[in-house]
């Protein structure tokens, strides 16, 4: 933890979904170690519940209501941050939801929905702090959430894994920009494995019956075998001040995943279901 706290300690993080979850464990842990945290969330209530459990704990934290899907609400967070507390040392663009359901199925409306959240507010969250953090010219660091999902692909789940492979690739070419620009900011892209969160309660079952199959086992799988959000967070912000590109809640998951991906890609392998996946959605 001392490596963390001498990275971290002093400076401002700011960690969208900071409300439930991964992000409430990350906006905890970011006041543990010291940080003054902002948690932007739409679920305003449950956001002021985890503020007042980090001042209550002596850490400094405040809440600014915002909709990650409008990119106005972002820029007021990066302007409200930046006059409460001056320059940002550690942005975690985290917030994400799980749509579920066959990609014909799904409603205009949510998939704009889904896609704005998981990755229009990741663009968002970095066009309104970057240009601050760059004139700062100290090191600082940008997270985004990606998941074991943008390493694998998976049916129903399509509108979640598209956007997850998206986060990976904006979350590189990021990387490659300010390293171009010889700005001192790190980027992170950040893999959690099973963790123990409200994500899939709130995802709809939707009607289809493997849908609901599929939604339910996650579920249940999340809430069996997931590690807790603030384990979560203690891992991804070990490996985010060590500097790391690649961050992981479950390192041997990961790698397993990238072996698969990389020889599916090497081999110009042809979408292939396991079995693995039909049990998941409940089909033989
Ligand atoms: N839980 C897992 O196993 C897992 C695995 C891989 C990746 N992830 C990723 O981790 C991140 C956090 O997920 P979680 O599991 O903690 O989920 P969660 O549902 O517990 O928390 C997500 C938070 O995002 C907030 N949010 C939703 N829509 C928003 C909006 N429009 N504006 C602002 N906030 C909004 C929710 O209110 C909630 O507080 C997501 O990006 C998710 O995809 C989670």
């Amino acid at each position: 933890m001392d490596k963390e706290r001498a990275v971290f300690g002093g400076g401002v993080a700011v960690i969208t979904g900071a409300a439930s979850g991964i992000g409430e464990g990350l906006a905890r842990h970011a006041a543990a170690l010291g940080m003054k945290v902002v948690l932007a969330d739409i679920a305003v209530e449950r956001m002021e519940g985890v503020v007042a459990g980090i001042r209550a704990a002596g850490g400094e934290a405040m809440a600014v209501p915002t909709d990650v899907t409008d990119a106005a609400a972002i820029d007021r967070l990066a302007a409200i941050t930046h006059e409460t507390w001056g320059d940002v040392r550690l942005l975690m663009n985290n917030a994400g939801v799980e749509t579920l359901g066959f990609v014909w199925e799904m409603s205009a409306a949510t998939w704009d929905k889904t896609l704005a959240i998981n990755i229009n507010a990741m663009v968002h969250g970095v066009r309104a702090f970057a240009p601050r953090m760059i004139a700062a010219g100290k090191p600082a660091f940008i997270a985004n959430t990606s998941s074991i999902g943008g390493l694998s692909t998976m049916p129903v789940q399509t509108s979640y894994i598209m956007s997850k492979h998206a986060v990976l690739a904006f979350s590189e070419c990021l990387s490659l920009e300010m390293q171009v620009k010889k700005a001192p900011i790190q980027v992170s892209a950040i893999l959690p494995g099973p963790v123990a969160t409200r994500i899939f309660e709130d995802s709809k079952p939707g009607t289809d019956p493997m849908v609901a199959h599929h939604r339910e086992a996650m579920r249940a799988m999340l809430a069996e075998s997931g590690i807790s959000g603030l384990e979560a967070a203690q891992r991804i912000l070990r490996q985010v001040a060590a500097g790391e590109f690649w961050v992981s809640t479950h390192p041997e998951i990961t790698a397993e995943f990238a072996r698969q991906r990389a020889a599916h890609l090497s081999g110009l392998n042809k979408p292939q279901l396991a079995a693995e996946t039909l049990a998941l959605l409940g089909a033989h």
